[in-house]
């Protein structure tokens, strides 16, 4: 056997004087963020080397299909918005557990991406055996070095999350959707789907991504308060649109799988047809709204909501100053580009999972 050296250091495994694993992680999450871009941001460009694809090559690819599990799973739906918005490729995005079964037509030129945290989970890997023997080249999106998944995928793109401890995830999620800007990117840049402004732009914003979760980090007070009010809540809603439809499972996951609540998401534009009825007096829904061009659209949701009696809390960014007069309480986020909205939304989501369940 050859010797392999893993970079983790044993003090990434201890508590450091946090109340839980899961707190630690959300704290290290600007950390995992800058450690996935920075050996593959140099001098303003994104060089993702263990790609091994030029630019002829990532024009060749026709299809992309994301294949994973629940968060990661959620962090490829940001992948999809986020890669199809950017490097204009069709994207689909597919549950491990039934991609595996069910025959999956990948013609040739399909990339196929399986997201794994640990590397190890069972049907991302079928998934994955299930690509390669349809001829496909397989990229892992994985954190942990030298897991099954890594080992066996054609190329290996690491989330350098640190070991994950907390079953809930939270930062290798974060480094995953890190990981999807920069592939996002990198399309986008080969297939000349963005000037080289926006590429510029995108870049620099990337590049803030950490000290802005920092920022939300610090305030995470307001979030506990609120989170306190709802510890005996039976039902809560998380709704948004587009790229905020992808958070709210994420969100809502996290708070289900920790708190024991009963807690859905749902695609806003999808309320009407049905669910809406669920929605009663003093129902918790979470609305996100951090999309500039699909903001009134969400404007109109909460309102629907609102005449059902549900209590709106609405996430937005700093620059949308009039959703107070919309949602019963906000929280704001630092502005950023469009794309990368999931990065900071998240944050204040995690907290309030967090926070409910602790105070359960
Ligand atoms: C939720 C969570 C799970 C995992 C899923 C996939 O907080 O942690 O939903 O995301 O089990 O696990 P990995 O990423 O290890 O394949």
């Amino acid at each position: 056997k050859k010797p392999v050296h893993i970079v983790w250091d044993a003090d990434a495994a201890e508590k450091g004087g946090y109340e839980h694993f899961m707190l630690k992680e959300m704290y290290e999450q600007p950390k995992a963020i800058a450690d996935t871009f920075s050996p593959r941001i140099k001098d303003g460009q994104i060089v993702i080397e263990e790609l091994g694809m030029n630019d002829e090559e990532i024009r060749a690819v026709s299809k992309i299909v994301i294949v994973a599990c629940g968060s990661a799973y959620h962090a490829g739906m940001t992948g999809k918005y986020v890669l199809e918005g950017m490097a204009r490729i069709p994207v689909e995005v597919d549950l491990a557990s039934e991609f595996r079964y069910r025959d999956p037509i990948l013609a040739e030129g399909t990339l196929v991406i399986v997201v794994s945290q640990s590397g190890e989970t069972a049907d991302s890997l079928a998934a994955l055996r299930e690509a390669k023997k349809k001829g496909c080249k397989v990229l892992g999106i994985v954190n942990v070095v030298g897991s099954s998944i890594a080992r066996e995928a054609d190329k290996v793109m690491y989330t350098w999350a640190g070991p994950e401890i907390s079953v809930a995830t939270t930062k290798a999620y974060s480094a995953q959707l890190a990981a999807f800007y920069l592939l996002a990117l990198r399309f986008a840049e080969a297939k000349k789907s963005i000037s080289a402004e926006e590429y510029q732009e995108l870049t620099d914003s990337l590049l803030k991504l950490p000290q802005q979760i920092e920022e939300i980090l610090k305030d995470r007070g307001c979030i506990q308060r609120f989170a306190n009010r709802y510890l005996a809540a039976e039902h809560i809603f998380f709704i948004g649109r587009g790229i905020d439809y992808a958070i709210s499972l994420e969100g809502s996951l996290k708070l289900k799988e920790i708190s024991y609540i009963h807690s859905e998401a749902y695609a806003a534009g999808e309320l009407k047809h049905g669910t809406i009825s669920l929605i009663e007096d003093g129902t918790l829904v979470v609305a996100l709204a951090t999309q500039e061009q699909l903001y009134p659209k969400m404007v109109s949701n909460i309102a629907e909501v609102k005449t059902r009696g549900a209590f709106v809390m609405a996430l937005t960014n700093e620059n949308n100053k009039d959703m107070e007069q919309t949602a019963d309480y906000v929280i704001k986020v630092p502005k950023t580009n469009r794309f990368f909205a999931n990065s900071l939304a998240i944050i204040p989501l995690q907290l309030f999972a967090y926070y409910v369940s602790l105070g359960r």
